[in-house]
């Protein structure tokens, strides 16, 4: 086995944590400046985006669906995956950082305290439930971090694009062109991004929530595309069309996170009446 991945698949997720909320907490104040990392992001950062840009080949992200996008991985309600995931957190030292139930609710609540849609309220709450992904025993590298398209040109939009050297794909000619192995305007749907809780997610929801949140939960780590406008020659009209919810949701996703901490027991009454009004029953994950 590549050490590399021996090392990341055994880290607990709140590593994981620690480099995003270190990162997008350094600038608590301005808003646009949360994703800053041209300054001195730490190595833990650089050395996780490494091994994503290396690792994510075309042929892997087509595996991992092939594995997850059939939802083999048994029967759960939403509020049972949410305990679920919440078993990633190193209870030793509560303090430190907010539980992955936690920074759920801080999104929806947020969301919600600005008078959202309901559906919009449980996307909040559920858009990172794919990280159960490193409960499947998934390394970091293939459930978090930035997305990026595969089997076309790397985008220098994408953040340590530099790494992207050493991925086996920069050495296939077919996939370093500028459309690659797709069509242009072919839709985000045919483009196989790189692997992670956003697409595992979308996968498990897509019978259930709105266009508009499948968007939300399928994009909302595709920075290059929403925040810098890479890719859109291989975006559809409805794509660009639903952009706007993408960047409505990510707003609450990135200032959610220095939020108060919600009160979980006291917000689930209301939690499990929108949960059920969505998903009556246990679904496939
Ligand atoms: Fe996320
Ligand atoms: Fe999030």
């Amino acid at each position: 086995m590549d050490p590399a991945v021996a090392v990341n698949a055994s880290a607990p997720l709140e590593s994981l944590d620690e480099w995003e909320s270190d990162v997008l907490e350094r600038y608590p104040e301005e808003g646009h400046q949360f994703r800053d990392y041209t300054a001195d992001v730490r190595p833990t950062v650089r050395e996780f985006y490494r091994l994503n840009h290396i690792n994510q080949t075309h042929e892997f992200v087509k595996a991992k669906k092939a594995k997850y996008s059939s939802l083999e991985m048994g029967k759960k309600s939403v509020w049972e995956a949410m305990e679920f995931l919440n078993t990633l957190v190193d209870d030793s030292d509560p303090d430190t950082d907010a539980t992955q139930i936690e920074h759920l609710m801080q999104t929806s609540e947020a969301i919600r305290a600005d008078g959202h849609p309901r559906w919009f309220i449980l996307t909040g709450l559920m858009h990172d439930l794919g990280k159960v992904l490193c409960l499947y025993g998934e390394p970091q590298w293939a459930v978090v971090g930035d997305t990026f398209a595969t089997g076309c040109r790397y985008s220098d939009k994408v953040v340590f694009s530099e790494f992207f050297a050493d991925n086996p794909d920069a050495k296939v000619a077919k996939y370093q062109t500028e459309n690659g192995v797709y069509e242009p305007g072919c839709g985000l749907e045919n483009v196989h991004l790189s692997y992670g809780h956003d697409e595992y997610l979308y996968h498990v929801v897509k019978d259930y929530l709105p266009e508009e949140a499948l968007y939300m939960i399928r994009y909302h780590s595709f920075y290059p595309w929403h925040r810098e406008g890479a890719y859109d020659h291989l975006a559809s009209d409805k794509d660009r069309e639903n952009l706007k919810w993408v960047l409505e949701f990510n707003k609450y996703d990135l200032y959610s996170k220095v939020d108060e901490r919600p009160n979980v027991e006291k917000l689930r009454p209301f939690y499990e009446e929108l949960i059920a009004e969505f998903f009556p029953d246990k679904i496939r994950w």
